[in-house]
């Protein structure tokens, strides 16, 4: 691939983001050849700082995995001390892009920024920017349109890169590729032969040090309106016309309008909140929340091909495991030889791995497993890799376009809505370590189902 020149102005250099995710996804490029060599990372913070001693600090911050990669890697990396409510701190930005590159605006920073920093640098004569922007955009359906029309009124949307890491987690690209390059799964994947899809996403972690942000976010808002939609949409969107990135992003535009919105006493219904045990005492989270730090939804699709079918999601801080996976659920054959039900699982995390369960022999069933990683001889990138190169390259497919966001607000905001009224059932507490709120099973077992795997 080619590696074009490139100025990233990456705001928030200082956040978690960033010194967790981005630099070290920057590195990696870099280490592996993949950057163009004048390619340069400008970090834009609101501390005081110069080119030095931020270096110095991502010195200390960074583990390192080669010294003379390293070293050059920071000779990349730049720094400006920014009051982003000064419009001359853009002017000053601007005359630091060369202007035959092209520049790019990374804004890793809370997303009331978002609107002030494309309005500064389309000002500072910077409109030919590529423009990131990360998750959360907005806080539910109105913000984020406001956010959207808003930069819209700088940037064409071709220029606009939504970030969802999980679009560069290469279990999930894979799942285009399986549903629609084979003959066997397309024509199985329907309610005529489909009992349940089931998507959990669960980690170990609690809230750390993300407590303010995390008390005002929420795991419907974190989690499932962007990520597990995203894998959802991958897993029952219809056939893309083509794999242009539009033509993807149409298909899975056309499934999430194809959800049902629910109105409060269904939202009571189809939607289960839980906190973990010690949650309020965590740093800055406060003592009364109602944050939910798990949530678990059954989804409706009125698409004629899942008539029926339960979509399950599920995911939260503090459970017994760190995965997330993707299990379709078939109904059981009319079986000859003994009990026999299919199920496809698409592993993205920890493992890489799709596996199909299959009646065998002797009434026994077993798994016929692809190692996604093993299968693939090049090295397994990270999401943000992935992301970055992709924002370099130009390509715009592993972004969300603006009307699949809004339809993904325009779901979970009803849900949102009606947990802010008092009159909504409680967060249920759960036990740090296991698989969340109990009423969880409630969802699954209206309809004769349960969690898998269990
Ligand atoms: C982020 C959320 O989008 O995804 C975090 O804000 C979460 O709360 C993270 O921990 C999970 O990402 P991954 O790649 O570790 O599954």
């Amino acid at each position: 691939l080619p590696r074009p020149d490139f100025d990233l102005l990456l705001f928030g250099a200082s956040g978690d983001l960033a010194l967790r995710k981005l630099f070290p996804a920057l590195y990696r490029a870099h280490a592996h050849g993949l950057l163009h060599p004048d390619a340069r990372i400008i970090g834009i913070g609101r501390s005081a700082g110069n080119d030095h001693s931020f270096r110095q600090r991502l010195n200390e911050t960074l583990a390192r995995e080669d010294g003379h990669a390293w070293d050059a890697f920071l000779r990349r990396v730049h720094y400006i001390s920014a009051d982003l409510s000064q419009t001359d701190a853009f002017s000053a930005l601007a005359q630091t892009v060369r202007p035959d590159v092209q520049p790019i605006a990374y804004l890793s920073t809370a997303p009331d920024l978002f609107v002030p920093v494309c309005r500064g640098l389309a000002q500072a004569g910077l409109s030919r920017a590529r423009v990131v922007l990360e998750k959360p955009l907005g806080h539910d359906l109105a913000s984020s349109r406001h956010i959207n029309a808003e930069v819209g009124r700088y940037f064409p949307e071709a220029q606009i890169y939504r970030i969802d890491h999980y679009l560069g987690k290469p279990a999930l690209q894979s799942l285009l590729p399986l549903r629609f390059d084979n003959l066997f799964f397309e024509p199985v994947w329907h309610s005529g032969c489909v009992r349940s899809v089931q998507i959990t996403v669960a980690e170990t972690l609690g809230v750390g040090t993300r407590g303010a942000f995390y008390d005002r976010t929420g795991a419907l808002r974190d989690m499932v309106q962007n990520h597990l939609l995203q894998m959802l949409c991958f897993t029952a969107m219809e056939r893309p016309a083509s794999s242009d990135a539009d033509a993807v992003r149409d298909a899975k535009l056309a499934f999430l309008n194809s959800l049902r919105i629910y109105r409060p006493h269904e939202a009571d219904i189809y939607a289960v909140r839980g906190q973990y045990a010690g949650y309020t005492a965590e740093p800055s989270v406060a003592p009364d929340s109602r944050t939910e730090t798990f949530a678990a939804v059954q989804v409706v699709s009125d698409s004629p091909r899942w008539a029926g079918v339960p979509f399950y999601l599920r995911s939260g801080k503090c459970m017994a495991q760190k995965l997330a996976q993707i299990v379709v659920d078939f109904k059981p054959a009319a079986a000859l030889f003994g009990q026999s039900a299919n199920r496809l699982t698409v592993s993205l995390q920890p493992d890489e791995t799709v596996s199909l369960r299959v009646a065998a022999g002797g009434g026994q069933t077993g798994e016929m497993v692809l190692d996604l990683a093993a299968q693939s001889p090049e090295r397994r990138m990270e999401a943000y890799e992935t992301l970055l190169l992709e924002v370099i390259g130009g390509r715009l497919a592993l972004f969300n376009r603006r009307d699949e966001l809004e339809a993904a607000w325009a779901w979970a905001t009803p849900i949102l809505a009606r947990w802010q009224e008092p009159s909504a059932p409680a967060p249920q507490i759960y036990p740090v370590g296991s698989w969340g709120a109990a009423a969880a099973d409630a969802l699954t077992a209206r309809n004769g189902d349960v969690w898998l795997p269990f």
